[in-house]
């Protein structure tokens, strides 16, 4: 039988498992229209809030690279260097809610089939803060919006009641989720910090208070490199830095670690992987800790905006991995879904060597380089 790539995901029907997650690839209908012409089977909104916004000076995304045969990290453009990560510091959307609201509607109207989930974010100090966390859903959904993401997770705030910063605090998320529960018709994802100790405790919170799916990783808080010439960091403002957010390769396992404690804690609930997936092998690591869809934003930066080709490699991908695997009689993402969760165990149950076979712990080292024989003194 053929492989089948679609996938029911929080009650929601997908071609494939494959989405855009909140950023730039998803901050205008045009851009969304054209994923949606591309073959990602739903995308995530750029976040939608209801307070201005208004971005820094200058570049808000910056692409790091690491040089082959060197340890050089930088941003400027090097032949030969790979993508290592993104930079940013950009915020939500700088449009507001009154010019997402038609648009929403005409995606929904022009790709009913595809699954458009609105990114929402308000804040969480006062009852008006929670009112417009409502007043952001009801418009939302009264467009044909099919989801909501709550952005818990943006890591470079200047308020203590938004973003991350609700994120880290499980009272805070439990509070805003219900809220939105309260009014919500459609399932609510919830996006969750990884700059926290214990990320399967706010997953719990989300779970307790009604959420539908947990999403993560939003990017790594993180600083660029300072420049060893110029000593100046190399993403500024007339000298100055703030924190931003680490995306792409470089957060894949970091991701992939923070996905493995909330799915081995709720292995009954439903998660959306995100963080430096550029093919299919990477979604395959989220499918396998338990991820029912993945989502992608740094490598569809890179290729078009929109990533076409990036979508074109993961379908691909998919369908020859279903393929290889026919035998074992699987046919969709359900038949290999969370196969790996449970192999990650605490460190004790990791078998030791046989004490004959243990030479503490000076056997020849795999991966090293073999050490320098220092050049003995010449006798005069
Ligand atoms: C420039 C930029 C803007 C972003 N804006 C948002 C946003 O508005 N809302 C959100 O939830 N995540 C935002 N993100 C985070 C991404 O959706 C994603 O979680 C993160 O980049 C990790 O995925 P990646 O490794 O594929 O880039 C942004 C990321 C970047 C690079």
């Amino acid at each position: 039988m053929a492989p089948q790539l679609s996938t029911v995901f929080t009650g929601l029907r997908f071609a494939n498992p494959f989405l855009l997650s909140s950023a730039p690839p998803t901050e205008s209908d045009i851009n969304i229209m054209r994923a949606f012409d591309a073959g990602w089977s739903g995308v995530v909104t750029k976040t939608i809030g209801l307070h201005p916004v208004v971005n820094v000076k200058g570049p808000k995304t910056k692409f790091m690279r690491a040089a082959s045969g060197s340890y050089r990290l930088s941003m400027d453009k090097q032949p030969d260097a790979a993508l290592h990560s993104s930079w940013n510091w950009e915020l939500i959307s700088d449009k507001p809610l009154d010019w997402w609201v038609p648009r929403l509607g005409r995606i929904k109207k022009a790709y009913p089939d595809h699954v458009l989930v609105a990114s929402i974010m308000a804040g969480s100090e006062d009852d008006r803060e929670l009112d417009h966390w409502q007043a952001l859903a009801r418009a939302c959904q009264d467009e044909g919006c099919d989801a909501f993401e709550l952005n818990l997770s943006c890591p470079h705030m200047d308020r203590d009641d938004m973003g991350s910063n609700i994120g880290k605090n499980c009272e805070l998320i439990e509070t805003v989720v219900g809220v939105v529960k309260a009014v919500a018709r459609v399932p609510v994802w919830v996006k969750l910090t990884p700059n926290t100790t214990d990320i399967a405790r706010e997953a719990g919170a989300a779970f307790k208070a009604g959420a539908d799916a947990i999403s993560s990783s939003n990017t790594f808080t993180s600083l660029p490199l300072i420049d060893p010439n110029a000593l100046e960091f190399e993403v500024n403002v007339d000298g100055l830095v703030s924190y931003g957010g680490l995306g792409g390769p470089a957060i894949l396992p970091l991701s992939l670690a923070k996905m493995a404690q909330m799915t081995q804690a709720h292995p009954a609930r439903s998660f959306s992987g995100i963080g430096g997936i550029g093919e299919f092998s990477h979604a395959l690591s989220y499918f396998l800790l338990g991820c029912g869809t993945v989502q992608v934003c740094t490598a569809a930066m890179l290729d078009h905006a929109i990533g076409p080709n990036v979508i074109k490699g993961l379908i691909a991908g998919m369908t020859a991995f279903l393929e290889r695997h026919a035998d074992k009689g699987w046919r969709s993402l359900d038949d290999f879904c969370g196969l790996r969760r449970d192999r990650i165990v605490e460190h004790s149950r990791i078998k030791r060597p046989d004490a004959k076979d243990y030479h503490g712990g000076h056997e020849a080292p795999e991966g090293y380089a073999s050490p320098q024989v220092a050049a003995k003194p010449e006798v005069v």
